[in-house]
């Protein structure tokens, strides 16, 4: 009785995050060499002004009242990827870590990992798990940085771990993916024209609402990213029924 009391007090008074929007945003953030071939610069910058946007996005995300965010940085094919720009994206990476892991502690902000960031260089493996712990009671807004993620690996390790229990079924599926303890996906946005998953959170944005847009990645600020959370607000969603 109690919580049914609270929820309804919430969702008079408060922000449309907290009331009718979404609880977890994933973001497909592509652009990012466009935007720096756009102006006859490196892709290393291109990615830099990535990350500036990155930090903004997370700042603004916590004031909403989303409970997770969802960040796709470096995907299980990135490695692909000329040497020099994987090199670049990890000392970004690493960079990004420890500029800013103070301000997530500061501002109940918790860091997971989805993917597997074992394979990562030791200096940045031991970056990220410090941060996981020094996080891990955070519960303003959880930001998962998808790092050497792909969903169908995600989806193989979880169907194993489901059968080494005894049974793979949607339940057990779910709770052994790397968002288990996360809210159910949303909203998933992608920028710069692109209209595909390319391999992010295929099980989770099985009713999840689709957003595009054609900004690339370092444009995207506050304002699109607000706007594209109140446009949730006016989806309707019948996840088959009618
Ligand atoms: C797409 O740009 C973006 C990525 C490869 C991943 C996103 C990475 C960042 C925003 C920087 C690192 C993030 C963190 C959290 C430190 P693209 O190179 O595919 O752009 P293009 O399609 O225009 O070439």
């Amino acid at each position: 009785m109690l919580g049914f009391a609270k929820k309804a007090l919430v969702s008079e008074a408060d922000s449309p995050a907290e009331s009718t929007g979404p609880r977890h945003v994933a973001i497909i953030m592509d652009g990012n060499g466009r935007w720096a071939k756009k102006r006859h610069l490196p892709r290393a910058l291109g990615h830099k002004k990535g990350v500036e946007a990155v930090r903004e996005i997370v700042r603004y995300a916590a004031t909403t009242g989303l409970e997770a965010l969802s960040l796709y940085a470096f995907s299980s094919e990135n490695w692909k990827r000329p040497e020099d720009e994987v090199s670049d994206l990890m000392g970004l990476l690493r960079a990004f870590i420890k500029s800013d892991i103070d301000e997530f502690a500061a501002n109940d902000v918790r860091l997971k990992i989805l993917g597997n960031y074992k394979v990562l260089a030791p200096d940045i493996i031991e970056l990220i798990e410090d941060a996981i712990t020094r996080t891990a009671h955070n519960t303003r807004t959880t930001l998962a940085v998808a790092l050497n993620y792909g969903a169908q690996d995600e989806l193989v390790r979880a169907a194993q771990a489901a059968a080494a229990e005894g049974a793979i079924t949607e339940e057990a599926i779910t709770r052994h993916l790397d968002t288990a303890d996360m809210p159910p996906l949303d909203l998933v946005i992608r920028t710069s024209g692109e209209q595909r998953l390319s391999n992010f959170m295929l099980w989770q944005a099985a009713y999840a609402e689709l957003w595009f847009t054609d900004t690339l990645w370092p444009d995207f600020g506050p304002e699109e990213f607000g706007r594209a959370l109140a446009e949730f607000t006016t989806r309707e969603r019948r996840y088959g029924g009618r």
